[in-house]
């Protein structure tokens, strides 16, 4: 978004706007560097508690995707005074501090504005020791990937406003969305060489082809081993998707190669855009049981979906196995 603007060069600039990353790393020591990342959006499920624990651990999702651990937070609240009672406000910032808490990470102030939409997230500080710093940008050819968490989150929350989704697929969506990642990065920090980023809204597709552009390579990942939420496909058959889904999957087409049939609903739902979701995760074959034992031994969920090449034409192809 950034992308013809004359923005000036610091040399302690370690991530800055170039990286298709949306957090920023600024080294201040030797030791350690801050990351700095914010985040907001409207209500993706009813209820207030819910919504403030989702944009909260959706907040923290860089931090954690970089390696970073969380220092501390502000709160950026939106708020319709004339249309809801303060009670709602208030059940969506202690749903905010109660991810906060598991964090570790007080939240120390904020902002809220009169705003006709509600909105809420939070402005996140982070550390990091530059020496641990992952970034989207170092995968390798012959490099395994993998996801944290399924996908579907899109067209879930979609479904709910529609009044299409069932409280199963409901409950499982808002539980993944307030799973903070820091398990999962914790665990790839037990392991060294990975590159690794977090899937949010440019959906599995593109945050997958930043991550191949970034690293000059080819993804090659298997339809099949791709987790999803219960009852995505159906939902995805009723075109349940959010616009940004049809957006992302406009994105990523001209690099992605489809070899063998596809729906179009089966593309959306790999360009389906995500609400706090998983990592994804590059990492070479000898470093990938490791992996796997650190992230089950933090009980976070882990499949492997395909593997890195040598760059061909596309950034990203997709076969079923
Ligand atoms: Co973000
Ligand atoms: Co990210």
């Amino acid at each position: 978004m950034l992308g013809d603007l004359d923005i000036p060069k610091y040399d302690n600039v370690m991530v800055g706007t170039e990286l298709f990353d949306d957090a920023g790393v600024v080294r201040i020591s030797e030791d350690v560097a801050i990351v700095t990342t914010v985040d907001f959006f409207p209500p993706v499920v009813d209820d207030p508690f819910d919504f403030g624990a989702i944009a909260a651990a959706n907040s923290l999702s860089d931090l954690y995707a970089m390696g970073g651990q969380p220092v501390s937070a502000l709160n950026i609240v939106g708020f319709p005074q004339k249309d809801l009672p303060f009670s709602v406000l208030e059940d969506v910032i202690r749903g905010g501090l109660s991810v906060a808490r598991e964090a570790g990470m007080p939240i120390v102030g904020g902002h809220t504005l009169k705003s006709p939409e509600m909105f809420f997230g939070l402005a996140v500080t982070g550390m990091v020791n530059p020496r641990n710093l992952l970034i989207n940008s170092t995968a390798k050819s012959g490099h395994y990937l993998y996801l944290t968490k399924p996908i579907g989150t899109g067209l879930i929350t979609t479904a709910l406003k529609n009044g299409n989704a069932d409280e199963e697929s409901v409950k499982v969506a808002v539980y993944t969305m307030r799973q903070l990642n820091r398990s999962a990065s914790e665990a790839v920090l037990a392991v060294d060489g990975c590159a690794v980023t977090d899937i949010t809204g440019f959906g599995l597709l593109g945050h997958l082809s930043q991550m191949m552009a970034a690293s000059n390579k080819t993804a090659v990942i298997d339809y099949s081993r791709i987790p999803f939420l219960p009852g995505i496909e159906k939902l995805a058959k009723l075109d349940q998707f959010p616009a940004g889904s049809r957006s992302n999957l406009t994105s990523v087409e001209p690099d992605t190669d489809w070899k063998g049939d596809f729906e179009r609903y089966e593309k959306l739902i790999l360009a389906d855009a995500q609400t706090s979701g998983g990592l994804l995760i590059s990492v070479e074959p000898e470093m990938s049981k490791k992996l796997e034992q650190e992230m089950r031994k933090r009980k976070v969920m882990i499949a492997r979906i395909g593997e890195v090449s040598d760059r061909s034409k596309w950034l990203i192809e997709v076969v079923r196995s």
